[in-house]
């Protein structure tokens, strides 16, 4: 029987395209509600697990902001979250995401996946009132919050 033997093959390589533009997010409440405030809870898969552990281990100087947990049992919650970042950690999309120097990236934006991916937004762009930073993920992928990156979601704001 030919067909049972192309067939299972045929579906691997119509899903890989659909596959590159999505990036689900884990179910973890926790993540949501600590690392989804003030941001879109940013895609595990975008940053290595020994940047993401930096990320965790610098919240009170965050981006010019101070992200710490507050309230309660905190060290658990930044452990379990810690935790989650690793275990879903990229790699295999966006290689070490460290810089020359191989010290850790604390940004997606400044991987050299992402600058690849990005390659045609002119610099300019960035700076749009409406989108302000290239961290601002959702103001042009439209539906990042499910996870979906895909390029008909895109609608860059004027
Ligand atoms: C108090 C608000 C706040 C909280 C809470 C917060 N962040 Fe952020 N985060 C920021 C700000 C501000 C930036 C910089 C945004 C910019 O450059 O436009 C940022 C940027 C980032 C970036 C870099 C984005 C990029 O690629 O340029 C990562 C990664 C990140 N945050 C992860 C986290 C994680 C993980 C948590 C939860 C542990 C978290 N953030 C919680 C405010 C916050
Ligand atoms: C200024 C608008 C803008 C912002 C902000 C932006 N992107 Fe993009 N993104 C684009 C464009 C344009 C493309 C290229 C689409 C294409 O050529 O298919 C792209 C491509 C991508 C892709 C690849 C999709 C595919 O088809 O494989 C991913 C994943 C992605 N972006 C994630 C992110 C993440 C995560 C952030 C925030 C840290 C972000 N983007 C911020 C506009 C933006």
């Amino acid at each position: 029987m030919k067909l049972r033997n192309t067939l299972p093959a045929l579906l691997v390589v119509l899903t890989l395209p659909a596959q590159a533009d999505r990036l689900p997010l884990p179910a973890n409440p926790a993540y949501v509600e600590e690392c989804g405030a003030c941001h879109l809870a940013y895609p595990p898969q975008l940053l290595d697990a020994h940047s993401w552990l930096h990320v965790v281990n610098g919240l009170d100087r965050h981006f010019g902001s101070d992200a710490s947990l507050d309230a309660g049992n905190n060290n658990a919650r930044r452990a379990a979250i810690a935790d989650f970042l690793g275990r879903n950690a990229g790699g295999r999309k966006t290689g070490v995401t460290a810089d020359a120097k191989g010290q850790p990236l604390l940004r997606i934006s400044e991987t050299a996946w992402f600058r690849r991916e990005h390659r045609e937004v002119e610099p300019a762009v960035w700076k749009r009132p409406a989108i302000k930073s290239p961290a601002n993920c959702a103001a042009c992928h439209t539906r990042a919050a499910d996870g979906d990156y895909s390029e008909r979601s895109i609608t860059i704001p004027k």
